[in-house]
């Protein structure tokens, strides 16, 4: 289904309008295919207009993803391949879209769409789909992340480490690291102008490229935006049923309520928050209980639009720094308003049998423990089943699989109780539901007396509903069966019949259960708004209430979720179609408008002058319905017309509009209608345009609800018809009439330019949900599907704005990377090269040299003026190119590749051909590198150890010297000290001797001195005694002086002999001195040799290490002469090389006549062949002939023998019977002449015999050549 806007800028197939696009040789390409969307190829030939495209034989759509490499070029894959003839021209700009692939071909993985070199449909298909497969459900194309259905919970994705991850990078990094500076609050209060815009460029946010996609990114950018921005949010979901919209919005109102909590995850929450926040969440599955059902598409499809504002308040954050408290948030979740569009509500009384159900609430209700049953309404609900209620049980589903009606009803129970829905007013909830199931039994059948009128059949059922409701059953059954009508003068009643008594019965209930719905929705409102509920933890009483009580206060921060019904075109499209469809007109309109400005900025901040920005925007559609005289306006006008019709209606909206564009007139049904969407065309069919947009419910019906004893019905009815007659009294109307009410158009119409309006205030975020296949199966994406969802949610239509003047862009440096060989740098650039100073700028200079260089010899010319104008714009860090001017950028590399290829390949064909000589070569070559890598080895080894010896000798010598005199100077030290010791020694013993002498003198002395006065006095004793007379004595006296004198004698003697030996001592003393003195001269000049025979041992290692080296020196010689020998050899080879090259050229040159005599031989022998065949077939038939001819002669050759069998044996006869001699002689001649002619007949049967038996041997092909050559 193309777009509009595809149609009218692109062509069908979303490729760019490449006009001075190329398609080249082995470019890896998509082909359209009316099975599968697109299929890879590659592109093998091109002939003019058509290009011969290898498409791989896939499995099955599922396998398709690039396409593996030709066949010819070593494919691995094994896949089987087929050629198609593609034209050319039947692609827009007669090109085809190329892939994204590698240099191996295989397709890459982009996180963000927006980076791809080509972005066009196919690409953008192929994208998601191999990131489907790998388990990827978000991809981002800008600043929209688009959500593949994975249909199954890839739970890692969506843990507290995630929520924690996004909320980091993107939030609370920079929060922390002071980086941002939150605009106060203040600029929330009406009237005053925002500063946000201010504290935008200052305070840029985090950029999320780094990380991978995720929904969380939006969740965090939008909690940021308002949050630190003060700048109201709002995330678009769309897509269409069971695309995943309504989990989205779950898991981003999930992530939001975890970010409120803080950088630290803290329990900032009191209980009042506590409480809101717990409120906001359960509110989700209680809408989902009464607003959701089966479908065929999805368990769980909302029947309804929402869209949820999240309150926060931001005052508490005034004037606070955020780090001085760790329990501090920037903006704390203060509440929640929901807005319902658009309750299916005919759901209540029909849908398909088939794995479809009505509202899960009916269910719940069924299936409700028997205490709640009996509760709510014994005498109907209590042992019910399915079965009991028509409107429940026309279904083949009685259950969802993995869902307890019953458990589910408990939670409803439970989810009611959180928004204060509880006890009586619970029952009563319940009991408005019993009647709307009530009412759907009834069974209407022809009054028999008047076909015109009805009567109500099921009389049991009417009483129980005239219970249910507390109403009259006679006043009910008037109501259902007759119809008030009044005009200016009376009023009367009209009888209904079957038919329509049915119709009016089925519309009150599902009129009840449209307002009971409301009712909830405003109750579940008065729950969870901030304005009612929410109690500041700080605040100073400014805006503290009663629960439910509505306060007054400045405006919360507001994060808006829109989880509405995609685009929709089925096979028949009611009144419900064209509303949804104008509500994503709507919503297309300011995604385009978004996506502009998106474009401006991206332009803005390259510093690209943003010019030719033309893309499609959908005003004419929006005009078409909803301008003064379109559709809608048409339509409101029938429905007050009394008598209103829908071909009148068709009439009137063909005839007003018929200069729109989008208006599709339907000449084969007068009552139907298409429009162009922008994305695609739909055909409504008008019947029942007039009776939906009415929805008027008779007003005996309405009064018979107003008198209801159920309070919820009657409070509702009564707030209506309030409404109403305050509406018709403001338009000065006549208040009884029914056909000036509001139109359910009418409603609509101002419920969404309320949202438009609201969502106008907001910063938008789009999420694009796709359903990929029907089957909910995970990893299995359908290629038509997706690619409709595509065009449909308007990723198409956003890469086509964002493409409008330059389709595809590539960073600067990736320019240089890829089309470097195509540049001659030497030639062009050099100059801003050398000038530019940052690397940004350096390769911004550098891309704008090579491609004005690159594209020169391209023109590109302005489609509209047709002047020429460049095909690129080089940005501050991307390229940005013109329609064709990267797919020529990419033909000139394939043809550079091909340029390098042929080279490569006349390089192998060479080897090839010269392989044993090039090897032979090569292994020379080996060796010869072998000897002389080896011989560096060994010279740079000999080199080290030559190195290491001279520095050991050095050091040695060193050392040897350093240790000599080391030696030396020990031993003079010892020599002196030993000198000094003996001289010390010597005197000291002779200073001791000369003491000992000295002191034996001196005892001597003494002795003899006392001895002496001995002596004397004994002399003087003995003079005494001779003085006295006595002889003897005198004599005795005289003895003792001889002895004495004798003694002195000896002591003289002795004391002679002892200085003689001392003296004698001394002489030896000195004597040894001058012996060691000469020792010790004598072992000195010993050291002295043996240290001199060691230098010398030492020099002589030296000298031999010198030889040593000398040695090598001339090895070095000899291998350096060996050297240019291999060197002159080398030259010698390659001599023989170049005559061999030579000879091979004049070989091929020889191969190639001889190839091409072999092709004449191999023609002639084709001939030669087909005579060959000819021979054997005729040679066939001679057998056949000759086989035959045998048949003949062997019957001759019989009939003869028979013949001359008779002849003898008639000549038998003759001779023994036969008288007459004559006619015996007569019979004997001729019976030798026939024996004769008998043996010559068989002779000459033998002889044709052997004839065409050689014949048949001899018969060959020349002779048959020889006779077809005569013939
Ligand atoms: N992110 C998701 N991960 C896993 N399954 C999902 C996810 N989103 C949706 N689904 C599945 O798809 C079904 C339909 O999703 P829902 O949000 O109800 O679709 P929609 O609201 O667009 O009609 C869900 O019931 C669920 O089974
Ligand atoms: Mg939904």
């Amino acid at each position: 289904m193309p777009t509009r806007e595809e149609e009218k800028k692109e062509g069908p197939d979303g490729s760019n309008t490449n006009t001075n696009a190329v398609t080249t040789l082995h470019h890896h390409v998509y082909v359209r295919s009316e099975d599968h969307g697109w299929v890879p190829g590659r592109v093998i030939r091109i002939h003019k207009e058509e290009a011969e495209v290898e498409i791989d034989k896939f499995e099955d759509e599922q396998a398709m993803l690039s396409c593996t490499t030709s066949a010819a070029d070593g494919d691995a894959s094994g896949n089987k391949k087929e050629t198609y003839s593609v034209d050319l021209q039947s692609y827009t700009g007669g090109v085809l879209p190329l892939q994204n692939t590698d240099d191996r071909g295989l397709l890459m993985d982009y996180e963000d769409m927006v980076d791809m070199p080509y972005l066009h449909e196919a690409s953008i298909l192929y994208n998601l789909k191999q990131r489907h497969l790998e388990e990827k459900p978000y991809t981002r194309s800008g600043d929209v992340v688009i959500a593949i259905n994975p249909y199954q919970w890839y739970h890692h994705l969506y843990q507290p480490d995630q929520q924690f991850y996004y909320a980091n990078k993107l939030l609370w990094d920079d929060y922390s690291k002071n980086r941002i500076v939150i605009v106060t609050p203040q600029l929330d209060i009406p009237g005053q102008p925002s500063s946000a815009e201010e504290a935008h460029p200052e305070h840029p946010a985090a950029t999320p490229k780094e990380i991978p996609p995720h929904v969380y990114e939006t969740s965090t950018l939008a909690y940021k935006g308002m949050a630190l921005w003060g700048q109201p949010q709002s995330i678009l979901v769309s897509g269409e049923s069971g695309a995943g919209k309504t989990e989205t919005v779950k898991i981003c109102m999930h992530h939001i309520a975890e970010l409120q909590h803080g950088p630290y995850g803290g329990n900032n929450n009191n209980d009042g928050t506590k409480i809101v926040v717990q409120r906001v969440l359960d509110s989700n599955p209680l809408l989902e209980a009464f607003g959701n059902a089966q479908t065929n598409r999805n368990d769980n499809s909302s029947r309804f639009g929402k869209y949820t504002q999240l309150q926060f308040d931001r005052q508490q954050q005034a004037s606070s720094t955020p780090f001085d408290d760790q329990q501090m948030t920037p903006a704390k979740l203060a509440g929640s308003i929901s807005e319902v569009y658009l309750l299916e509500k005919n759901r209540v009384v029909h849908h398909d049998r088939k794995n479809e159900r009505t509202f899960h609430i009916f269910y719940e209700l069924l299936a409700a423990p028997g205490n709640h049953q009996t509760a709510i309404w014994e005498e109907g609900l209590k042992g019910s089943t399915l079965d009991s209620f028509r409107y429940v049980g026309m279904t083949t589903t009685q259950k969802i699989e993995g869902v307890s009606d019953r458990n589910r009803f408990l939670k409803t129970v439970k989810a009611l109780e959180v928004v204060g829905i509880a006890g009586d007013l619970r029952h009563d909830l319940f009991r408005s539901l019993c009647v709307v199931l009530q009412l759907g039994n009834l069974i209407f059948a022809p009054d028999p007396t008047d076909d015109d009128k009805s009567v109500i059949a099921s009389e049991e059922e009417l009483e129980k509903l005239a219970a249910l409701m507390g109403e009259g059953q006679d006043v009910l059954r008037k109501a259902l069966t007759e119809r008030t009508m009044t005009t200016n003068n009376e009023v009367y009643k009209v009888p209904l019949n079957a038919v329509v008594a049915k119709e009016s019965c089925d519309a009150l209930a599902k009129d009840i259960y449209e307002k009971v719905f409301l009712w909830l929705v405003r109750t579940i409102n008065i729950a969870t708004s901030a304005e009612r509920n929410y109690q500041p933890n700080n605040s100073n009483n400014k805006r503290r209430g009663s629960v439910g009580k509505k306060t007054k206060g400045p405006k919360y921060g507001v994060i808006g979720l829109l989880d509405i019904f995609g685009f929709e075109a089925f096979r028949v499209n009611r009144f419900e179609q064209l509303c949804i469809n104008y509500a994503n007109e709507k919503l297309q309109y300011k995604f385009t408008e978004d996506c502009f400005r998106l474009v401006e900025a991206e332009y803005k901040e390259e510093g690209v002058p943003l010019d030719n920005i033309t893309y499609y925007d959908n005003t004419d559609v929006l005009d078409l319905i909803e301008g003064k005289t379109g559709l809608l306006a048409m339509l409101n006008e029938e429905c007050w017309r009394p008598q209103g019709n829908a071909a009148t209606f068709v009439n009137k909206a063909l005839h007003q509009n018929a200069k729109s564009s989008c208006l599709i007139v339907n000449t084969m049904d007068r009552i139907s209608f298409g429009v162009h969407h922008y994305a695609g065309k739909v055909l409504y069919d008008a019947d029942n345009f007039v009776r939906r947009n009415q929805d008027g419910l008779a007003s005996d019906l309405k009064e018979c609800a107003l008198r209801s004893t159920n309070p919820i019905i009657a409070g509702e009815y009564a707030a209506a018809t309030e409404e109403a007659k305050a509406e018709e009294q403001a338009a000065g109307r006549s208040t009884n009439s029914n056909l000036m009410a509001k139109t359910v158009w009418t409603k609509y119409k101002t419920q969404l330019s309320k949202l438009m309006a609201d969502l106008k205030e907001t910063e938008s975020r789009y999420v694009r949900c796709i359903k990929p296949n029907e089957l909910k199966a995970p990893l299995l994406l359908e290629h038509r599907l997706t690619i409709n969802q595509l065009r449909s949610c308007g990723i198409v239509s956003s890469v086509t704005i964002s493409r409008s003047a330059f389709p595809n862009r590539m960073l600067n440096k990736h320019v240089l990377t890829r089309f470097g060989g195509i540049w001659h740098r030497k030639k062009k650039g050099e100059k801003t090269v050398q000038t530019a100073s940052s690397l940004d700028k350096l390769w911004k200079a550098e891309a704008e040299a090579l491609l004005s260089y690159a594209l020169m010899a391209k023109r590109f010319k302005d489609p509209t003026s047709g002047k020429p104008r460049a095909g690129f714009v080089v940005g501050k860090t991307k390229a940005f190119f013109r329609e064709g001017a990267l797919e020529y950028l990419e033909a000139e590399r394939m043809k550079g590749l091909d340029r390098q290829a042929a080279k490569i390949q006349r390089a192998y064909r060479a080897f090839l051909e010269h392989k044993d000589e090039i090897r032979a070569a090569a292994a020379l070559r080996r060796r010869r590198e072998w000897h002389q890598r080896k011989y560096r080895e060994r010279r740079e080894k000999r080199k080290a150890e030559e190195g290491k010896w001279k520095a050991a000798l050095a050091q040695s010598e060193e050392e040897f010297e350093a240790h000599l005199a080391a030696d030396w100077q020990k031993f003079s030290e010892t020599m002196a000290e030993e000198d000094r010791l003996f001289k010390e020694n010597l005197e000291r013993e002779e200073i001791a001797r000369q003491a000992q002498a000295d002191a034996d003198n001196q005892q001597w002395k003494e002795k003899m001195e006392r001895e002496e006065q001995e002596w004397k006095s004994r002399m003087e004793e003995a003079a005494k005694a001779r003085s006295a007379p006595d002889g003897d004595d005198l004599a005795k006296v005289e003895a003792e002086i001889a002895a004495l004198k004798k003694r002195l004698q000896e002591v003289d003697l002795e004391a002679g002999e002892k200085v003689k030996e001392s003296t004698e001592h001394l002489k030896e003393a000195r004597s040894e001195k001058t012996k060691l003195d000469f020792k010790i001269d004598v072992d000195a000049t010993q050291e002295e040799r043996d240290l001199k025979r060691e230098c010398i041992f030492a020099k002589a290692i030296l000298e031999e290490r010198e030889n040593f080296i000398e040695q090598l020196k001339r090895e070095q010689k000899r291998l350096g002469k060996m050297f240019d020998r291999t060197k002159a050899k080398k030259a010698a080879t390659e001599e023989s090389n170049k005559t061999l090259t030579e000879q091979c050229k004049t070989t091929s040159v020889k191969f190639e006549r001889s190839r091409r005599q072999s092709i004449t031989l191999g023609q002639g022998i084709e001939s030669k062949q087909d005579v060959y065949k000819a021979v054997k077939e005729r040679n066939q038939e001679l057998h056949a002939l000759t086989s035959k001819q045998d048949e003949a002669y062997s019957l001759l050759a019989e009939s003869k023998l028979e013949l001359q069998h008779t002849m003898a044996a008639i000549l038998e006869i003759v001779q023994n019977e036969c008288k007459d001699e004559e006619l015996r002689s007569a019979v004997m001649r001729i019976n030798v002449k026939t024996s004769r002619d008998a043996y010559k007949q068989m002779k000459l049967v033998q002889q044709m015999q052997q004839e065409a038996m050689k014949n048949r041997k001899d018969f060959s092909v020349s002779d048959l050549d020889q006779s077809w050559a005569v013939h």
